[in-house]
């Protein structure tokens, strides 16, 4: 995998194989910022005194590590639980050669290929490895406050934005979550849709379309 500089000068990796990086060029902190922690309301939640975060395809973790960071500036007593969810346990490993300036990554980097988990005063932190269709079965219902949805793109990895996979995200997410993706693709808002979420645009970060919002049907 070859290192490759963001626009907003922090590092991310490029997937030869996949053909994709893990973030985009435009700058990997600002879209853990801009497209996740920020339209998820983290510092609002964090006011609760209580968050659960689902981070659907963990890869080095940036978008909780950045949201865990915003939470905690905004209440440092918040009771964090973070679930990270990937597939590549390689990924994982190359947290220790990245920077990026999230003031709590540098507890990420207890993260490693023997410890997939770690407590850090009021925030716990577990990535559980594997395939996320299977994962996902070990989630319990109307659990997570958010959930940052983050997979390669609908083209290539078509299978990741599947109705079946939203239905299980409908499911552990409390009836007041939100999940936050950077794509707008149709396939995948219909998708979403006959999940039984419904959507709304994000906030449109360093490319032409918006992300998109989802919530449960009341
Ligand atoms: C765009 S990257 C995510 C980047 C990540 N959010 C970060 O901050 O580093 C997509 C991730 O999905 C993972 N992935 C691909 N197929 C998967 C699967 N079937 N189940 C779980 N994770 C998968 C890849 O290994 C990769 O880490």
């Amino acid at each position: 995998m070859k290192k490759v500089l963001t626009a907003d000068q922090s590092e991310t990796f490029l997937n030869e194989e996949v053909g994709e990086s893990y973030h985009s060029y435009t700058g990997a902190v600002e879209e853990a910022m801009k497209k996740y922690a920020e339209p998820t309301k983290i510092r609002e939640l964090a006011k609760s005194g209580q968050i659960r975060i689902l981070d659907a395809f963990f890869g080095m973790g940036y978008n909780s590590a950045m949201a865990v960071s915003v939470a905690l500036e905004e209440n440092p007593d918040c009771k964090i639980e973070v679930v990270g969810l990937e597939l590549d346990a390689a990924i994982v490993s190359k947290i220790q050669e990245v920077n990026p300036e999230i003031p709590f990554f540098k507890y990420y980097k207890k993260l490693s290929i023997d410890q997939l988990s770690f407590v850090e005063d009021n925030v716990s932190v577990k990535i559980l490895l594997g395939d996320i269709r299977e994962t996902t079965k070990q989630l319990g219902n109307e659990y997570f406050d958010v959930v940052f949805w983050d997979p390669f793109s609908p083209k290539t990895m078509p299978d990741m934005w599947s109705e079946d996979l939203f239905k299980e995200m409908a499911r552990v997410m409390k009836s007041t979550g939100v999940l936050a993706t950077y794509s707008c693709a149709r396939m995948v808002r219909d998708n979403m849709v006959k999940a039984g979420l419904f959507y709304d645009d994000g906030p449109c970060v360093g490319r032409r379309g918006p992300g998109t919002l989802a919530v449960k049907w009341e």
